[in-house]
C-alpha cells in the first residue's frame, strides 16, 4: 500500500447488518483504510460441514470496497466449528498428561489432525476461488496467533506424525538413539513404534527427546500454516500471505516461520503498568523487522486502551495508545492496526477495548486519540518502505531458547528472555539500533554482536561467531554459552569448547547463586557492582595457548570466586571478544556495553534525554527521525537535527531544541546530511 496502513480486526458477523453502514461511515472517520475481516468466522462461513454462506462477507466486502477500504481477508481457520469436533472428536488437542481439551474457547485442533488439517484446506480453497480477484482484497490473514492457546499436542495423532518427522531427521532408529542419548536411563529403542512424544512421565524426560519435540510442534503448525499458504499462491500469487506473530513467542520458532511469509505482522499488547513496557514493545518491533530481514512489518493487533485478559487491566494513559503506535512504525512497521473495531457485547472479550465501544464514540476517551491518530499517518506516506539500519545484532535463536530452559540444569532461574532483555535495556536506554539474528547469519554489517547465553550452538553457528571476531568483529557473550551441540550434547574439552580460543578463557564449573543474592564484582578501576543470578569458575587461558589468555576486567569480591574473573577481554585476530560470567546489574551492564560500543565505533541515533526514544528510518529521498517521550515529563531534545516536523509541531523549537511534551511524538525529515551513517 502506498500508506501507511490503519485499522483492526473486524468481525461483522457479531452485529446486524443495520450495524454496518454505521461502521463504514466511523471507520472513515477515523482514517481507516485497512481492516481484518472474519479471524473468528468459520462457523457463519461453513455453518455445517461441506455447506457455506458466503453471502453475508460478499455484502461487507462490497460496502467496505464501496468506501475505499481494503481487506486483510483471513482464512477462518483459528476457531474449529462445532460440527467439526463433533464428526471428529479425535480432532481435538490432547495435553502431556492425557487430558483432552474441549471445544467451547478457540484453537481446540491438535495441529496434526489430518480431519482438521483437510477441513481448513477445504474452507480456504473455497475463500481462495470466491475472492481471489475481489478488488477489496489486500492481503490474507492466515489463522490467528498459531499457538498462542495450544502450542503442542500430544495425542496419538500427534504422536504418529512426530514419529514420521523423526524419521525424515534421523533416518534410522540407531540414529535416533544417538541423538537422544538413549543408553541413559535405558531408553533405546528397537522400532520407530516403541517412540512417543515426551508424554507425563515419572521425571524428567529425555531433553533431546524435549527438544526434538519443541521443533517438531514449531514445524507441525508451520504446516498447518503451509497448507493454507500453498492454496492462497496458487490462486493469488501476487497477494501478500501473513500470519501474525506474538512478539518473543517461545514456542514457534519464528526464523522459521517468517521464511514463509510475505510480510511479518504482530499483535503488541504491552501492559501499561509495566514500567518496561516501552522497551519490551521496542524489542518485540526490532525483532519483527528482524525476522523480516529488514523489510517493513505490519502492527496487526494492539489495543486502544485495556485488556480483558490480566488479572487487573490498567487503561492506558491519554497519549500512550499513540506513543506506542508511533513506537512501531519507528521501529519498521508499515501499518497500525487494532483488536478489535466495534467492541463485542457478547463473548469472553466484550470488557475488552475497541475502536467503537459500547456507548457513543463521542463518550469515549479514546476516540479523538483515534482520529488524531488516523489523520497524521496520511502525513507519512514518506514513510512507507523506508528502512532501519542498525550497527549492532543481538543473536537469538529458538533450539538454544528451548535447549536452556528445560530442566534439570544448575539453575532454573536463568531464563533467557530475562538475559535477553539485559542487553536490550542497555541499548534502548542509549538509543542504540540493533538487529537480532541468528547465530549463522552474515555478521560483517555489525560492529557489535551480543550473544547472550547461547547454551546451544551449532557448528556453524559456532564457526561463524568465531569467524566474525577473527575477521575484525567485536562481540560480548555471556555465561553458559556454547556448552551443547544441536541434540543437547555436552561439548566436551572444556567450557565453552566452540568459543575457548575466542574468548582466551576456561570455564572450570558453574556456581549458581541463590535467588535474590548478589555478589559482589570488583573492576578495574576499583568500583565494584551487584551481580546475581550465576558465576563461574573462570581460568584465563596461558598466554602461550592458542590465541593467547583473555584479560581480566572484573573479577569476584568475595566468597570462594574471591579474585577469579567475572570479565573478560581477549584480543582475537582482528577483533575482540567479552565474556560475563556473571548477571551484571543493570548500571555495569550500561556502562560496559557503552565502553565496548563506543570502542567499536557504534553511535547513538541521538544524544537524548532520558526516557526519549530516538529511531532513524532511511527513505530513498532522506531519513526521517522519529523522537518519542516516554516520560511524564516535557523535555527538550537539543541534538536533534533542523527538519520539518511531520506532525506539525513546527512552532514548539525553544533554542532550536525540540520540544516533546509527556507521550509526545516528533516526526522529523531531516536534510540529506544531517542523518548520522546509521
Ligand atoms: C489476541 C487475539 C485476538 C484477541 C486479542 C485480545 O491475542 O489474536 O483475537 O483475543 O488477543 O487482546
Amino acid at each position: 500500500m502506498p500508506h501507511l496502513a490503519y485499522g483492526g480486526d473486524y468481525n461483522p458477523e457479531q452485529w446486524r447488518e443495520e450495524v454496518w453502514p454505521d461502521d463504514i461511515r466511523l471507520m472513515l472517520e477515523a482514517g481507516v483504510n485497512l481492516v481484518t475481516v472474519g479471524v473468528f468466522s468459520w462457523s457463519r462461513l461453513e455453518p455445517t460441514g461441506g455447506t457455506y454462506d458466503f453471502g453475508w462477507l460478499d455484502r461487507i466486502l462490497s460496502l467496505l470496497h464501496g468506501g475505499g477500504i481494503a481487506v486483510d481477508l483471513a482464512t477462518a481457520t483459528a476457531s474449529p466449528p462445532p460440527w467439526l469436533s463433533h464428526e471428529h472428536p479425535e480432532m481435538l488437542p490432547v495435553l502431556a498428561d492425557g487430558v483432552r481439551l474441549w471445544p467451547g474457547a478457540r484453537q481446540h485442533y491438535c495441529p496434526s489432525s489430518p480431519a482438521y488439517r483437510l477441513a481448513a484446506r477445504r474452507l480456504v480453497e473455497r475463500m481462495a476461488e470466491r475472492y481471489a480477484r475481489h478488488p477489496a482484497l489486500a492481503m490474507w490473514h492466515v489463522g490467528n496467533e498459531y499457538g498462542c492457546h495450544v502450542p503442542a499436542c500430544w495425542c496419538d495423532e500427534s504422536a504418529r506424525d512426530f514419529r514420521h518427522w523423526l524419521e525424515r531427521r534421523y533416518g534410522t532408529v540407531d540414529a535416533l538413539n544417538r541423538a537422544w542419548g538413549a543408553d541413559f536411563w535405558s531408553q533405546r529403542y528397537s522400532s520407530w513404534e516403541e517412540i512417543l512424544p515426551p508424554r507425563r512421565a515419572p521425571t524428567w524426560s529425555n531433553p533431546s527427546q524435549q527438544l526434538d519435540f519443541f521443533r517438531f510442534c514449531s514445524d507441525a503448525l508451520l504446516e498447518c500454516f503451509e497448507i493454507e499458504r500453498a492454496v492462497l499462491k496458487e490462486r493469488t500469487p501476487d497477494v501478500p500471505v501473513t500470519t501474525n506473530f506474538m512478539n518473543v513467542f517461545k514456542p514457534l520458532d519464528y526464523w522459521r516461520w517468517a521464511e514463509r511469509e510475505d510480510i511479518v505482522s504482530n499483535d503488541s499488547y504491552p501492559d501499561p503498568g509495566d514500567p518496561d513496557a516501552g522497551m519490551r514493545a521496542a524489542m518485540a518491533g526490532d525483532l519483527m523487522r528482524s525476522l523480516g530481514r529488514g523489510r517493513p512489518w505490519v502492527l496487526m493487533e494492539q489495543t486502544p486502551n485495556r485488556v480483558n485478559w490480566r488479572p487487573v487491566n490498567l487503561a492506558k494513559a491519554p497519549g500512550q495508545m499513540r506513543l506506542w503506535s508511533y513506537q512501531a512504525i519507528a521501529r519498521g512497521a508499515d501499518g497500525v492496526m487494532f483488536f478489535q473495531w466495534r467492541q463485542s457485547r457478547a463473548g469472553a472479550e466484550k470488557f475488552h477495548s475497541a475502536l467503537v465501544p459500547h456507548g457513543s464514540v463521542e463518550a469515549s476517551p479514546t476516540w479523538p486519540e483515534v482520529v488524531k491518530l488516523g489523520a497524521e499517518l496520511k502525513r507519512l506516506d514518506v514513510v512507507c518502505g523506508a528502512r532501519v539500519k542498525a550497527q549492532v545484532g543481538i543473536v537469538i535463536d529458538w533450539e538454544s531458547w528451548w535447549a536452556l530452559e528445560l530442566p534439570s540444569k544448575p539453575s532454573t532461574e536463568l531464563r533467557l528472555m530475562d538475559q535477553v532483555e539485559s542487553y536490550y535495556r542497555a541499548l534502548f536506554d542509549g538509543n542504540v539500533t540493533a538487529d537480532f539474528v541468528r547465530p549463522t547469519d552474515d555478521l560483517s554489517r555489525f560492529r557489535l554482536v551480543l550473544v547472550p547465553n547461547l547454551y546451544l550452538v551449532s557448528d556453524d553457528g559456532a564457526r561463524n561467531l568465531v569467524g566474525y571476531v577473527r575477521g575484525g568483529g567485536r562481540l560480548v557473550m555471556s555465561f553458559f554459552s556454547g556448552i551443547v551441540d544441536s541434540a543437547d550434547h555436552v561439548r566436551l574439552g572444556g567450557y565453552p569448547a566452540p568459543f575457548r580460543e575466542m574468548l582466551g578463557i576456561e570455564v572450570v564449573d558453574f556456581l549458581p547463586l541463590p535467588a535474590g543474592t548478589t555478589v559482589p564484582i570488583r573492576w578495574s578501576d576499583g568500583t565494584t557492582t551487584p551481580s546475581s543470578l550465576w558465576t563461574e569458575l573462570v581460568n584465563l587461558s596461558s598466554p602461550g595457548g592458542d590465541g593467547g589468555g583473555a584479560a581480566k576486567i572484573a573479577e569476584f569480591a568475595s566468597g570462594v570466586l574471591d579474585g577469579r574473573p567475572a570479565v573478560t577481554r581477549h584480543e582475537y585476530g582482528n577483533g575482540n571478544a567479552h565474556y560475563l560470567a556473571t548477571r551484571l546489574d543493570a548500571t555495569a551492564m550500561a556502562e560496559l556495553l557503552r565502553r565496548v560500543a563506543t570502542e567499536a565505533g557504534v553511535t547513538p541515533v541521538v544524544n537524548a534525554p532520558a526516557g526519549v526514544e530516538a529511531i532513524r528510518r532511511e527513505a530513498p529521498g532522506g531519513s526521517i527521525l522519529f523522537l518519542m517521550n516516554h516520560s511524564e515529563e516535557s523535555v527538550d531534545v537539543r541534538a536533534a537535527p533542523t527538519g520539518e516536523d511531520l506532525l506539525g509541531a513546527g512552532g514548539d523549537r525553544p533554542g532550536g531544541a525540540v520540544r516533546l511534551k509527556p507521550r509526545d511524538v516528533a516526526v522529523i525529515r531531516e536534510p540529506r546530511d544531517s542523518a548520522s551513517d546509521g
